[in-house]
């Protein structure tokens, strides 16, 4: 029997300088992490990190559903994957409009026979299947997309929401979903509905954040998850991973869970933004930006 544990992100990049903002989504997280884990001790590894997205996509202080950031032409395209570790099965959506939780679709297609669907196509599959038409788009995220139009001002991100976890029965999974860079180029295709930001097998479950291109680059979630299979232990696997990403100059971070529980996060960047949970003993990023447990 294995040790339920779950854990999830909401993004990398820079520190939260503002202590009220940080505190809250601090607050958000751990309380995900905890919802989360009442999932996973009632029901499996899949669902719990797929409930674990849905609830970071639902909130707008995170990159994801409802508040992604907009494309240059101020249309958001979102995209989010899953991948069941137990069934060895991965699916995703890419570049859809007007869903407020593509982790949801992407869940739905891993029964399909074409499990990654992108753009109309993905946005017709997921109304087949009952999910309402909705714009995610808030009014300050249009506000900030206007000014930047206008003026130029405004920066890009990387940032991304995820999640592992480990049911009792052995089994991982994991979920990962973002809104994208912000003013990128209408179409461009992050990498947040690929595996080299979601990966889950046997040994381990990561998800990435940070700049979809460089995590494309570097295949990081399947790199450390081979790292595990053949047999470095997760701590290992994130620390040589993270070596290269940093000699190559990469920006981003990732979070992982191996099968027997142990717990990894690391980021190039100032900060990576998460949370965990297991058997009593919990965690967030005010602990760090890299260890394990
Ligand atoms: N990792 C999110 C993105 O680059 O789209």
């Amino acid at each position: 029997m294995a040790t339920p544990t779950i854990i999830l992100h909401g993004g990398a990049g820079a520190a939260i300088r503002d202590s009220v903002r940080r505190e809250r989504v601090r607050r958000k997280l751990s309380e995900f992490a905890d919802s989360a884990y009442g999932v996973l001790t009632r029901g499996n590894a899949l669902e719990a990190a797929v409930h674990a997205v849905r609830l970071l996509e639902d909130d707008p202080d995170f990159n994801a559903g409802t508040g992604s950031r907009v494309q240059a032409d101020g249309r958001a395209r979102l995209s989010a994957s899953v991948m069941d570790g137990a069934s060895g099965r991965f699916a995703a959506v890419l570049n859809v409009e007007n869903l407020k939780n593509p982790v949801l679709a992407a869940r739905e297609l891993l029964g399909e026979e074409f499990r990654v669907l992108a753009g109309e196509g993905a946005a017709a599959f997921a109304l087949s299947r009952g999910f309402r038409s909705e714009d995610p788009r808030t009014r300050e995220v249009l506000d900030r997309w206007e000014k930047w139009r206008n003026t130029g001002a405004g920066s890009r991100g990387s940032d991304t929401v995820g999640a592992c976890a480990l049911d009792a029965a052995g089994r991982l999974a994991a979920a990962t979903s973002t809104g994208g860079r912000g003013y990128e180029t209408p179409g461009r295709v992050s990498d947040s509905g690929t595996p080299a930001a979601d990966f889950a097998d046997r040994f381990s479950a990561v998800s990435a954040t940070g700049t979809g291109e460089e995590i494309l680059d570097q295949g990081l979630a399947v790199r450390i998850a081979v790292r595990v299979r053949d047999g470095l232990t997760l701590a290992e696997a994130f620390a040589r991973s993270f070596a290269e990403a940093r000699a190559a100059g990469h920006s981003f971070g990732a979070v992982g869970l191996d099968r027997d529980g142990r717990i990894a996060w690391e980021t190039t960047t100032e900060a990576i933004l998460y949370a965990w949970k297991k058997d009593g003993s919990s965690g967030d990023f005010l602990s760090g930006n890299a260890g394990s447990a």
